[in-house]
């Protein structure tokens, strides 16, 4: 063979092409999201009950750091029409927004639908449908009718059927117009961190026993909230149902630590996934086996990662219609030395069920959140990783962002995130042959970024948090992005003026 064939067999094997010259493929959608807690504000208006985020910012305000709350947010409750404008600006093909459960269900059951919280979400619905955006619906996006915490929340297994007949009332009301539906957002943060940060959880931190009932119950409740729908309305709505994944990817230190690795993603996400999108079913067998040595060794009777029966088991296997795949940031695993010391609690920076440490390269980019690092190549790893686990399983990216301080309209290293990820997505697609066929920008405004507060903005569109209407403002992201939608093309035109090339 020619040196030159020689090299285009390897520019073909290797995908060693521009990614610029890569396109989304037809019927590809794009998208932003939201949820509720985090924009709508009126947090006790019109019949509301009470979340656990009303409850967190109303009695634990330390635990935000600058202790503000919702309470008013982005005040979409009023400004709903504002975001349908914005996002029909933006050339969204749809909208990703949650339902509060207590704003429909103040009593957290479907004894009482509160009217003025159905209409509000109908009308939002009904707006973009107008507009000819797609609704993408989250049902629980981490605010809990407080009432139900207080019957143990996401520990007790009751959670299951409270979250079923929710979804059942969700379905009925809307499911005629919602066509893709996500049950349940990054249960990672609700179980994983959420029992283990006092700062993040409803109240109760429990790392050992809490996170794996919660974990536990999550999986159960998709799994019926799908299996409702694929029995009962499926046929006459045609529409899908989801669950989204948050997802780090973690990348070994070394060659000896692929192992810890693997079992790190396993621990973080294939407790999540693998009980629906595996297609064996039940827990990730790795981790199963480290959890149930862990809790003989420190004297539990049984794992404190509850079994399947098998009846649950087959509920589970095979609930989805698409993976949700949230992507922001990534870390370096490596086993924890002897004498290292394991105190630092924070899951960012541990895995103490795996005795593993988590570590950021100092090359990575910091955002202006605590918690994130750029690492772009990470995205393209663990889009891989679902499709090595699960097979062509249909991806939907439903979210993907980076935050600053916000006071800027100029928001170049904004910009350059989304291109660099949208790269990788596109090597995913062309090079990886991943099934993606959505990605959705984190997030359409600046909003309440949970123990953040309003410290840090992930918004296309700059909230102005002084005014009392709450206007908003297109960022040059937000610009970026409409271009992205219009033309298929990530390059930033050379009319945005990038300066700085640091990220
Ligand atoms: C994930 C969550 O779904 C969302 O609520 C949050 O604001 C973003 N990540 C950014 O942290």
């Amino acid at each position: 063979m020619s040196p030159w064939r020689l090299f285009a067999v390897w520019l073909l094997a290797e995908g060693a092409w521009c990614a610029s010259e890569l396109k989304f493929p037809p019927g590809f959608k794009f998208g932003a999201a939201t949820s509720a807690y985090q924009i709508e504000g009126a947090w006790n208006a019109s019949g509301k009950s009470p979340s656990t985020w009303d409850t967190i910012t109303h009695t634990r305000p330390h635990h935000i750091i600058d202790q503000s709350s919702g309470d008013i947010a982005c005040d979409s409750y009023n400004q709903w029409k504002e975001d349908i404008k914005i996002a029909s600006d933006l050339g969204l093909d749809f909208y990703r927004f949650s339902i509060s459960w207590p704003r429909l269900l103040p009593t957290g059951f479907p004894d009482a639908i509160n009217e003025d919280g159905r209409r509000y979400y109908d009308n939002l619905i009904n707006g973009l449908l107008e507009m000819g955006i797609e609704p993408m619906v989250t049902m629980y996006h981490w605010d809990l009718p407080q009432r139900l915490q207080n019957l143990g929340g996401w520990a007790n297994p009751k959670v299951v059927e409270w979250f079923e007949d929710y979804a059942r009332v969700l379905y009925k009301l809307y499911g005629d117009r919602v066509k893709t539906w996500i049950t349940i957002n990054e249960p990672f943060s609700m179980c994983t961190l959420g029992y283990a940060m006092v700062a993040f959880s409803a109240g109760v931190t429990d790392q050992d026993v809490g996170t794996y009932l919660c974990i536990k119950n999550v999986v159960m409740a998709h799994s019926k909230a799908w299996r409702l729908y694929d029995r009962d309305f499926r046929n006459k709505f045609g529409g899908r149902v989801g669950i989204a994944n948050q997802l780090f990817y973690l990348k070994p230190a070394t060659k000896e630590d692929e192992e810890i690795a693997s079992l790190g993603h396993e621990f973080f996400y294939g407790l999540y996934s693998h009980p629906m999108y595996s297609k064996e079913g039940g827990w990730p067998a790795g981790i199963e086996r480290v959890i149930e040595q862990n809790s003989k060794k420190a004297g539990f009777a049984r794992s404190r990662l509850p079994p399947f029966t098998d009846e649950e088991k087959e509920i589970a296997r095979g609930a989805y219609d698409f993976y949700g795949f949230n992507y922001y940031s990534s870390r370096i695993i490596r086993r924890r030395g002897d004498e290292e010391d394991l105190l630092a609690r924070s899951p960012f920076k541990n895995i103490r069920e795996l005795n593993a440490i988590l570590e950021v390269d100092p090359t990575w980019k910091k955002s202006s959140s605590f918690w994130f690092y750029v690492y772009p190549p990470g995205m393209r790893k663990l889009l891989s990783w679902v499709k090595d686990q699960y097979g062509d399983v249909e991806i939907v990216i439903t979210e993907n962002g980076y935050s600053s301080t916000g006071t800027e309209l100029n928001d170049i290293d904004r910009i350059k995130y989304y291109r660099d990820h949208l790269e990788q997505v596109l090597l995913a697609i062309h090079k990886d042959k991943v099934n993606i066929t959505g990605y959705t920008a984190w997030s359409l405004i600046d909003n309440f970024e949970w123990n953040e507060g309003y410290s840090t903005k992930f918004g296309l569109y700059e909230v102005n948090f002084n005014d009392p209407k709450r206007t908003r403002t297109a960022r040059d992201s937000a610009k970026y992005y409409k271009n992205v939608i219009k033309t298929n093309d990530i390059e930033i035109p050379k009319s945005f003026n990038i300066i700085s090339d640091e990220l």
